[in-house]
């Protein structure tokens, strides 16, 4: 052992994390109407997923069905419990306790499931880890009061997050405010995607000129920082033994040649992404951002008087999403057009998925070192997964060793940071343990999980579960604490 207390803690929190559009299904029961998400239609790789105003016939909403989990809860975590899981992320959709966002009181009904959800994990023995924003918002809220472009839209938000303070009282420790806020910002051009599952708005809501739209991300992304911070405030008002967090989805940007120029776009590239933890973490709105703000001319109606907000918003814990590595080069010539995601370049000496995504072990410890570096705060790695095609053979078997392969080597270097190089780490909540809906492109066929759904993109299927090789390698990890990864 390299230092003293690194070490893989008895109590570390294996488990997964699912988000409530992506798995609940159910979308117009027990009195909730509509959330942004069941606006958006099936995608593909190549083909985007496209942000409807209203549900268009002929057009299929995967998220409307997902995989019924709503329905299926107990059964799932029935499953989950079987492969030994301490901990289930599960978000809450706002719709279902304030359908329309604004109304007076909240819905009973969406209560409840929540209050039963959270009650069947503590009976199994599994820690609820709740997120309160998962890229599920009313409808109506965008409509009425324009989204996080206005701070009707906080307050909103607060109240939502008061109510279920009370309502999950005496059964939750770990709350997380919102769930990858980072992905928009005016330095980047912010794909419809990402800033939709946001806000419910597209690029084209925003305004017709590049300008605009930057200046209306901005705001977006500062109401959301401030939301955040309000929300910690009010959680620990509500009882001081709960404990909040943001989960952020990071992934280190290497430069392409050893030119400075690329080393210093690379560090800004990868950084881009850690004003909202800075403004979360050490109690103050990054001054390097408001310069920058000012240097664009944008005003995202930031006031000193929010100051003492940030002071009393810390957060207690980091939730990291980790997925992948990009490559990036201030080099023109050298540049290539196979873009990924976010739109880096893809790094040579690592294999892709089928879906773009590059496979970086070592990028994983990378982060974890990064933020625990900056900020000395407890993390837990609330999503990591590898999303692929996987076959349903006849005996009702899933071979997926490619996926114990990714996992394999994630843990690895997981139990590295911890180990050699002392970093806090409380959990491991791989996503999503169950197959889901994709979140960028709608699809079933993405999968993730230990556990197989028979759902198809088109929605045909009995969506019956059946356990992967991988629900097997998963128990046996955590029933050894990650000592035994083979
Ligand atoms: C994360 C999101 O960014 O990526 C999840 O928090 C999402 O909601 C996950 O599902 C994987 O992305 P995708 O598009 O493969 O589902």
């Amino acid at each position: 052992m390299l230092c003293k207390n690194g070490n893989m803690n008895k109590n570390f929190l294996w488990g997964g994390s699912i988000a409530a559009h992506q798995c609940e299904g159910a979308w117009q029961e027990d009195g909730k109407i509509m959330s942004i998400m069941d606006l958006a239609t099936a995608g593909s790789r190549n083909r985007k997923r496209e942000f409807t105003k209203t549900v268009e016939e002929g057009k299929i909403y995967p998220n409307h069905e997902a995989i019924d989990f709503y329905h299926t809860y107990k059964e799932d975590i029935a499953l989950f419990a079987e492969m030994g899981f301490k901990a289930l992320r599960f978000s809450i959709d706002w719709g279902r306790i304030y359908p329309n966002g604004d109304d007076e009181k909240p819905n009973p009904k969406g209560i409840e499931f929540y209050q039963n959800l959270a009650d069947e994990l503590l009976k199994n023995r599994i820690e609820p880890i709740v997120t309160l924003f998962h890229f599920e918002m009313p409808v109506n809220i965008v409509k009425k009061y324009n989204s996080w472009l206005s701070k009707d839209t906080v307050d909103l938000y607060l109240k939502y997050c008061s109510t279920m303070f009370e309502a999950l009282k005496g059964r939750i420790r770990y709350w997380v405010n919102f769930n990858e806020m980072n992905h928009i910002d005016p330095m980047s051009d912010a794909d419809d995607m990402f800033v939709y599952i946001l806000s419910g708005l597209t690029n084209e809501d925003l305004g017709s000129t590049k300008e605009e739209r930057k200046n209306k991300i901005a705001i977006m992304g500062y109401n959301m920082t401030l939301a955040a911070v309000k929300a910690v405030k009010l959680c620990h008002e509500a009882d001081p033994d709960y404990k909040m967090g943001c989960v952020f989805g990071l992934h280190p940007c290497y430069p392409l040649t050893t030119d400075p120029n690329d080393n210093l776009y690379a560090y800004r590239e990868t950084m881009r992404d850690f004003f909202q933890i800075d403004a979360m973490c050490n109690g103050s709105f990054p001054k390097y951002k408001l310069a920058e703000y000012e240097k664009l001319g944008l005003d995202v109606g930031y006031s000193p008087d929010d100051e003492k907000d940030f002071a009393q918003g810390v957060i207690d814990f980091i939730g990291l999403n980790y997925y992948y590595s990009e490559v990036v080069t201030t080099h023109e010539e050298l540049k290539s057009n196979d873009g990924t995601l976010h739109g880096g370049m893809f790094n040579k000496y690592l294999k892709v998925s089928d879906w773009g995504w590059s496979i970086d072990p070592i990028g994983l410890r990378y982060m974890l070192n990064m933020v625990w570096r900056k900020y000395n705060k407890p993390i837990i790695i609330c999503e990591n997964g590898f999303g692929t095609k996987d076959v349903l053979n006849e005996d009702e078997t899933v071979h997926d060793d490619y996926r114990i392969q990714f996992l394999r080597e994630h843990f690895f270097e997981m139990v590295k940071a911890v180990e050699e190089d002392c970093v806090d780490l409380f959990g491991y909540l791989m996503w999503g343990p169950i197959d889901l809906v994709s979140a960028t492109t709608g699809e079933m066929s993405k999968r993730y999980g230990f556990i197989y759904v028979d759902k198809k993109d088109d929605g045909t299927g009995t969506n019956k579960r059946y356990r992967k090789d991988s629900f097997y390698w998963y128990k046996k990890v955590i029933t050894n604490n990650g000592k035994d990864l083979d």
